[in-house]
């Protein structure tokens, strides 16, 4: 299987939020935009896997910054690294300025989605090669997400997690 680059999967989506999306503070409801979050994430893991996918886990999400009622929301999600059938896909969240147009980050997620086959065996990825500074950063703490995802969900044993133990060693 060839080798892909993170740009193949970039998956932007723009939308307004509207009030019935929002909490008694009219800022968006955390729920529907990790909603947003995963739609975009999914179709990124889509794009690198060509398969069906699944969202295994969530692994970070930030809530930095209250998104008003009314905001134009962009979300851009890109599979950070690909493992055998999981891949980890790093979500941005930019809100933009009504008036001059500039974006400010708001939010940031980090999702796992793993692809299978139509009776929802895994199945392999291709592997993924990172070209920006930023994508190389991503790829390179992926391994240690992983891990912890993996011990926290009770999949891995907390001494097998190399790349953990290896943190709090430096
Ligand atoms: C995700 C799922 C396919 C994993 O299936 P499984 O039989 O446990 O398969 P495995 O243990 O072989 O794991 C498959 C991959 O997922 C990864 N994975 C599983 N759980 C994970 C977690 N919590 N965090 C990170 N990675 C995880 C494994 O590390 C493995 O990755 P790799 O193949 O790249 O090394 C299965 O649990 C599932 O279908 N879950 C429901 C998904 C779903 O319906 N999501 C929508 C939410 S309602």
């Amino acid at each position: 299987m060839k080798a892909k680059h993170p740009i193949d999967s970039i998956t932007t989506l723009t939308d307004l939020v509207l009030p019935g999306e929002t909490n008694p503070l009219n800022n968006l409801f955390g729920g529907e935009l990790l909603s947003r979050m995963d739609r975009a994430a999914s179709i990124a893991a889509r794009r690198h896997s060509r398969r069906i996918v699944v969202t295994a886990s969530v692994n970070h999400v930030a809530f930095n910054k209250a998104v008003p009622s009314g905001s134009v929301v962009t979300i851009e999600a890109k599979v950070s690294r690909a493992f055998t059938s999981s891949m980890e896909v790093y979500i941005d969240v930019w809100i933009e300025d009504r008036e001059s147009g500039f974006r400010t980050k708001a939010n940031e997620g980090i999702y796992t989605f793993v692809a299978v086959d139509e009776t929802g065996m895994p199945v392999k990825v291709p592997a993924i090669e990172p070209q920006t500074a930023l994508e190389k950063e991503r790829f390179e703490g992926a391994l240690r997400r992983k891990q912890l995802s993996l011990v926290l969900g009770g999949r891995m044993k907390p001494a097998e997690a190399t790349e953990l133990k290896a943190l709090f060693a430096e």
